[in-house]
């Protein structure tokens, strides 16, 4: 075990000092597959538009930790430090898998099936991701895992937030070429399917508390 974190360490490092890529696909030497992301480097003008990276990256980290200790379906983080963060493997992105011609048909729809009940979960939680688009959501042949939580906010999500992620994920299953209406409609139904069954095996989304002005679950 202890070989196992120094040799991630070990890859980190390596990662780190290579060129500044913001994500990075890495491979520790036993293996073991992780992402190296990092805050993004860009001209101070462009702050006016996309706003200061460090406030992003930094969104994004507390997020993901937040959704981790939630029990949300989202990657594990193997290391951190000052400006990146290493995360598991999650498997390949719907965007990836949706134009994967080694995958069959079958294996693209269950796929999508599983976002769908994952998304309705999520939202059982009483939570919602922000842009839960096809590149955001991963599949690792039996789990769909979401990341990138630049757009998420940790207070009760209530309709309007859950719909827009919907919408965002059919809108996202939609684009993927002559096949997307397919992956709507799975995405969609698998969704609603998630609901009828067994709605209140759901997670009751708890009232939130404010604590220090904060919203607080
Ligand atoms: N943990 C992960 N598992 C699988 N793929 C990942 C992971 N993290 C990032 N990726 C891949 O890298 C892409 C960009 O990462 P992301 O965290 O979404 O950053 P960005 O802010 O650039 O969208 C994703 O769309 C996905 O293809
Ligand atoms: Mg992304």
């Amino acid at each position: 075990m202890k070989d196992r974190t120094t040799d991630l360490h070990i890859a980190v490092d390596i990662a780190l000092q290579g060129p500044h890529q913001r994500v990075t696909l890495c491979q520790a030497r036993r293996g073991v597959r992780f992402w190296l992301k990092r805050v993004e480097r860009f001209a101070p003008h462009l702050w006016l538009v996309k706003g200061k990276p460090e406030q992003a990256f930094e969104r994004d980290r507390s997020s993901h930790q937040f959704l981790l200790k939630y029990g949300a379906p989202v990657p594990r983080i193997l290391a951190e430090g000052k400006g990146y963060i290493a995360v598991e493997h999650a498997g390949a992105s719907l965007t990836r898998l949706s134009k994967d011609k080694s995958v069959t048909m079958a294996g693209k729809l269950m796929a999508c099936r599983a976002a769908g009940q994952a998304l309705a979960r999520l939202h059982g939680m009483g939570l919602a991701h922000g842009r839960p688009a096809f590149r955001d959501m991963c599949w690792d042949g039996r789990q769909i895992r979401f990341i990138d939580f630049e757009y998420f906010v940790a207070t009760k999500a209530g309709r309007l937030r859950k719909a827009r992620d919907l919408s965002i994920a059919i809108l996202s299953a939609l684009s993927q070429g002559s096949t997307g209406p397919r992956f709507a409609y799975n995405v969609l139904s698998a969704y609603y399917a998630a609901w009828d069954r067994n709605p209140k095996a759901l997670p009751v989304p708890c009232p939130v508390q404010v604590q220090n002005g904060q919203p607080r679950f």
